[in-house]
């Protein structure tokens, strides 16, 4: 058997708790193999509902090794699914012919969590598969505290936490991204699930002069004509701020390790009081730690003093060497 292939074994082994758990609960989309800390530096393996995707971030795999993965996973299982190998590495001319998926494979299908439908595309464009797999504990924490709540989800980019918040019976969700092709995929994960359209609201625009309005601050833009949506302050229940490391707009930059207040700060000035935020921060140079005292020290400067703020731990599906994951979440109530 190929190297990584007899990793998996071990790896289906040491998630068996969490299988169990999350097939119960109707979740058929997970990590089987999580790169470097389970010994595969540069690849992953997940279950996407009917497919097993192996990503890889350096060099990409020989077929032979992609399909005896395949196999592996299959019989830990117990299933037959078909294989699609996703190179997100730099292109490699020298490297071998890559894996041929089924065309079966490589459309659009649907994958659940918490027996919710989500959308997925397991080859697209090089990138991810529209849903992360490791926030599934925080949208779980989300879930859980959604019914009957107005949620405001940021940087929403396919929706999947407020579909998930709508699905567990929020009353209003509002999901925010610029970018209009994965609201796309939000607006089929919402209908896919029965969820009406004015309840699970699709909001095409910056998130920053958003959030601004909404707590009730000034918009600043980089030149007076820079048009925005002008929209009246209203408290949200429940926050998800999900930010990129990095990113520009005109109207500000988001700049997580360098300026997590200013994303912070309007979140919680726009939460209704006793209300909660799902917060994350991805960047792995950021000790949790460290994060966890500006989140308390900058809420307390704005007058928002956080009443508990729970860390929130990954799924046991993204083991990491030393307890210290780059993706940090928390559930912080005021
Ligand atoms: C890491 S993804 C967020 C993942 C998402 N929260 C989820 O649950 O899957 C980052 C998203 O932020 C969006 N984005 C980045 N800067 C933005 C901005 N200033 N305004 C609106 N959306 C932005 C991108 O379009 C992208 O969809």
């Amino acid at each position: 058997m190929p190297r990584i292939a007899s990793l998996l074994p071990p790896a289906v082994a040491r998630r068996h708790h969490l299988l169990e758990r999350l097939h119960r609960e109707g979740t058929d989309t997970y990590r089987l193999l999580h790169g470097i800390a389970e010994g595969a530096p540069g690849v992953t393996v997940d279950r996407y509902g009917g497919v097993w995707l192996v990503q890889t971030f350096r060099g990409p795999l020989p077929a032979g090794e992609v399909e005896a993965l395949q196999q592996a996973a299959n019989q830990a299982l117990g299933l037959d699914l078909p294989v699609v190998c996703n190179h997100r590495g730099r292109p490699d001319p020298d490297a071998p012919a890559p894996h041929q998926p089924t065309a079966e494979a490589l459309a659009e299908r649907v994958c659940h969590e918490a027996g919710v439908r989500l959308p997925f595309q397991a080859r697209h464009r090089g990138q991810d598969p529209w849903l992360f797999l490791d926030l599934r504990a925080g949208r779980a924490v989300l879930r859980a505290a959604a019914a009957g709540q107005r949620v405001l989800n940021l940087f929403a980019y396919t929706c999947s936490a407020g579909v998930m918040a709508a699905a567990a019976g929020a009353t209003q969700v509002v999901n925010v991204d610029f970018a209009t092709s994965a609201l796309a995929v939000g607006a089929r994960a919402r209908d896919q699930n029965g969820i009406a359209a004015a309840r699970c609201t699709l909001f095409e625009s910056d998130c920053l002069p958003v959030l601004r309005q909404l707590a009730g601050q000034p918009v600043q833009r980089r030149g007076k004509h820079v048009p925005y949506p002008r929209i009246e302050p209203q408290p949200f229940d429940r926050i998800v701020l999900d930010p990129p490391r990095f990113a520009k707009s005109p109207f500000g930059t988001v700049d997580v390790v360098r300026d997590y207040p200013s994303l912070w700060k309007p979140a919680l000035l726009a939460l209704a009081p006793g209300g909660a935020i799902l917060a994350t921060n991805h960047v792995p140079e950021v000790s949790a730690a460290d994060w966890h005292e500006l989140l308390r020290r900058s809420a307390a400067k704005a007058g928002r003093p956080l009443r508990d703020l729970q860390p929130i731990a990954l799924d046991a599906d993204f083991p990491s060497f030393d307890g210290q994951p780059p993706l940090k979440m928390v559930w912080a109530t005021v």
